[in-house]
């Protein structure tokens, strides 16, 4: 059984990777808006990861005997200024993300939950993929600069994630 403040916190973090879900869903949508298929996939793909990432919180919380509670999750934005600015959010997005799950280790350290602890090591590991990988896209699209068709040729490495 975990204490309260844990399972606080993590019902928390369950908003939160929900809110990332919905967050790159948007940003899809934009995509799509946009013509821009590859991107749209890549971030359709990536907003299925973060439902991902919500269910295995939920499922250490029942685990563990706490209580899932759904708060609404808030509404994401729905335009950008352009591909460019959608990445750097997203650079930005998991960058903070990353700041929540390393304050969720501290509190399971400092609650003694060893088990939360270990839990939450996949995620430290994931930020690091998922940080990188945002990142290796915004360099892609820092290089775009006056040569637009770069642009399409990106959209046809993103169609490729699955
Ligand atoms: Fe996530
Ligand atoms: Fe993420």
């Amino acid at each position: 059984m975990m204490g309260k403040k844990m399972e606080e916190a993590l019902n928390g973090q369950v908003n939160a990777e929900l809110y990332s879900s919905y967050l790159y869903l948007s940003m899809s949508a934009y995509f799509e808006s946009l013509n821009l298929r590859g991107f749209a996939n890549w971030m359709r793909v990536q907003a299925q990861e973060e439902a991902v990432h919500a269910m295995k919180i939920y499922d250490h919380i029942i685990e563990r005997g706490g209580r899932v509670i759904l708060p609404p999750v808030e509404a994401p934005p729905s335009e950008w200024a352009s591909p460019l600015a959608v990445f750097e959010q997203v650079y930005g997005h998991e960058q903070k993300v990353t700041g929540l799950i390393n304050d969720l280790v501290d509190l399971a350290t400092g609650e003694n939950d060893h088990a939360t602890k270990s839990f939450l090591q996949w995620f430290v590991d994931e930020q690091v993929e998922e940080e990188a990988s945002a990142n290796e896209v915004l360099q892609k699209l820092k290089r775009v600069g006056e040569a637009p068709d770069r642009l399409f040729i990106i959209d046809r490495e993103l169609a490729e994630r699955e």
